[in-house]
């Protein structure tokens, strides 16, 4: 295919280059911008073409010698190439873009990323695969493995696990999950200190005394269980039974855990109050919109239904807890007729990775 020489203009979600050629965008994996370099076309569309990185000819200040001996083709990390400094401005800004243009935010109140005091060694689990002795990660844009022996972005633990695993005799086919600490199989953050720092941040957000918080995607209620002082109830909804499990084991009688699908059991809970006393509770919540309401969806955001049951729940406070910008964006756009946002948090959770974790505060106005 054809090698071309471009000059990389912004980095596109996902951690690629962007340059251009007669106006087509050409996606260059391992580049930054401002740098000129040469790279070969690998796929061409219509629209945009893929390329691989060949030379550069002119490096950026903030480009960094990666530290992974697998960078380039694993497809975990993207950007062990960038300083730290500069993966953090380009995460930010991408927040900020994705609510401009797909949110159609017009002033986003964008708050500094939160780093992470980590920048390797952070993971506190990973998921690797094993097939036919081979046993790793996926390369990247591929289902072909690439035998992997230590991942630096993993705690130490991690990577005892993996050479445990690596030394068995025998290594079945299939996925395993290997975690820092022996805790519940459910799903938990990944970056312990970035995820404690997102959870002071949300406690420090949400006023005492306050009457009820619903936690929808609560997993085993992280962020539930930080905030029990501020409220008279909670109540929690996962469809991880496992999780919902964990959550109830050390429950309080102020707390209830509902393992159900959040697009039916909040549309139930804004038809009933999901309260005792239902009627008079719902009145009450909507007289004074007393309700807060926290949601951490996965990186497919809200569905349709989970937007209309927010609207009908018409919360006082939603904080929504993001994985994925674009998806926040386009649910935010979807709310702003009832919500003024009040504050955009990113947050770095996944350094080396284009991965970007975002808190979004907003009051019904
Ligand atoms: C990003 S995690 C958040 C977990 C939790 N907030 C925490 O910090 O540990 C997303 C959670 O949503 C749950 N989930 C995903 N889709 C769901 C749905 N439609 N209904 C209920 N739970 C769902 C998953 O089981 C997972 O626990």
């Amino acid at each position: 295919m054809r090698v071309v020489d471009l000059e990389i203009e912004d980095i596109a979600f996902g951690g690629k280059g962007v340059g251009r050629e007669q106006g087509k965008a050409i996606f260059v994996p391992y580049t930054i911008e401002g740098e000129l370099v040469s790279a070969e076309i690998v796929r061409e569309k219509k629209q945009f073409a893929e390329a691989e990185l060949i030379e550069v000819k002119q490096s950026s200040p903030d480009r960094v010698e990666p530290q992974c001996p697998y960078f380039g083709r694993c497809g975990g990390c993207a950007y062990q190439h960038i300083s730290y400094e500069h993966q953090l401005a380009i995460k930010w800004r991408q927040v900020r873009d994705a609510l401009q243009r797909i949110g159609k935010l017009k002033d986003v109140p964008m708050r500094s990323i939160i780093p992470s005091p980590r920048q390797y060694a952070y993971r506190n689990r990973i998921t690797v695969h094993a097939q036919d002795g081979v046993i790793g990660f996926f390369r990247r844009d591929s289902h072909r493995l690439i035998d992997i022996e230590q991942c630096p972005i993993s705690r130490d633990e991690v990577n005892l696990a993996l050479a445990d695993l690596r030394a068995e005799p025998h290594v079945r086919d299939g996925h395993y999950t290997l975690r820092a600490s022996v805790g519940a199989r459910v799903f938990s953050q990944t970056n312990d200190e970035v995820a404690n720092a997102l959870r002071d941040l949300m406690v420090d957000l949400v006023l005492p005394n306050q009457p009820l918080l619903i936690d929808a995607y609560c997993g085993a209620g992280f962020f539930t269980k930080a905030l029990l002082d501020k409220f008279e109830r909670v109540i929690g909804i996962d469809w991880d039974k496992f999780a919902i499990g964990a959550a109830r084991e050390n429950a309080t009688e102020k707390e209830t855990y509902i393992a159900g699908d959040v697009d039916v059991e909040l549309a139930n809970l804004s038809r009933s109050g999901g309260l005792q006393s239902a009627e008079s509770d719902k009145q009450r919540l909507r007289s004074d919109r007393s309700l807060t309401l926290i949601v951490d969806p996965p990186a497919i955001g809200l569905s349709e239904n989970v937007r209309k049951a927010v609207i009908d729940l018409a919360p006082r406070t939603l904080i929504y807890v993001s994985c994925n910008p674009p998806t926040l964006a386009r649910d935010l756009r979807e709310l702003q007729d009832k919500y003024v946002i009040d504050l955009v948090t990113p947050l770095d959770m996944f350094p080396q990775t284009a991965e970007i974790e975002v808190l979004a505060s907003a009051s019904y106005g």
